[in-house]
């Protein structure tokens, strides 16, 4: 029940699409526009770096404000599973982003989000992706190229290291944490299926942060 009320949560938060209502200040949907995603690089892409900084900020501040809230609510009481019930809360903000009902289910793709997940997390894994990131971004300019890539690669991390304050927890909730993370890296990768079809074909529109970006 625990895990159904933190999902709840999040997806509530997650309702909040900063790309989308930056997007009504401008009197346009944002969804009509570049890649028609309701997130931080079309949001850049199409309204400019701004509009871009401030969707990155509050995409990701909700899913901080999600594993806040969550924390407030089990912090004590679930405090053995606590690291799992704030991924749920991360999960659930992600599948709200991705999936809004208030949006007809047209959002994102939930990187921003993600990225305040991990930075709430674990600030190691963080800066690891952030890294990994920004080297194949400055190579290739294809940023859902370097979403995946880090995303992948902080699932992995998490695996590998055992990391995103599991400690404490016993076994079967720990692997429950990493089938929940990897169920979230499917999503990003489902969610950017169009891209990665164009990044086969060599289609896949290039961000540059200092001139114009082709739609
Ligand atoms: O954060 C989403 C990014 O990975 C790709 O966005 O607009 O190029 O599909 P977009």
């Amino acid at each position: 029940m625990e895990r159904i009320i933190c999902l709840v949560i999040g997806y509530i938060c997650g309702l909040f699409q900063t790309g989308y209502i930056i997007g009504k200040v401008h009197k346009t949907d944002i969804r009509e526009h570049g890649s028609g995603n309701a997130g931080t690089t079309n949001a850049f892409r199409t309204f400019g770096k701004k509009a871009g900084a401030l969707t990155l900020l509050g995409d990701c501040l909700k899913c901080v404000i999600a594993i806040v809230i969550v924390r407030m609510i089990y912090g004590r009481s679930m405090s053995n599973i606590l690291p799992l019930l704030t991924l749920y809360g991360a999960f659930g903000c992600i599948l709200g982003h991705n999936f809004p009902i208030s949006m007809n289910f047209r959002g994102g793709k939930g990187i921003a989000a993600s990225v305040g997940m991990i930075l709430a997390f674990d600030w190691r894994i963080f800066i690891v992706c952030a890294a990994i990131f920004f080297v194949l971004f400055f190579a290739t300019h294809y940023v859902s190229l370097c979403s995946l890539s880090a995303y992948a690669a902080a699932l992995i991390m998490v695996i590998v290291f055992g990391s995103m304050g599991s400690y404490g927890m016993d076994h079967s909730h720990t692997i429950e944490l990493y089938i929940v993370m990897a169920a979230m890296t499917a999503m990003a990768f489902y969610r950017h299926r169009a891209n990665i079809g164009r990044l086969l074909h060599g289609t896949e529109s290039k961000v540059f942060l200092n001139s114009k970006n082709k739609k």
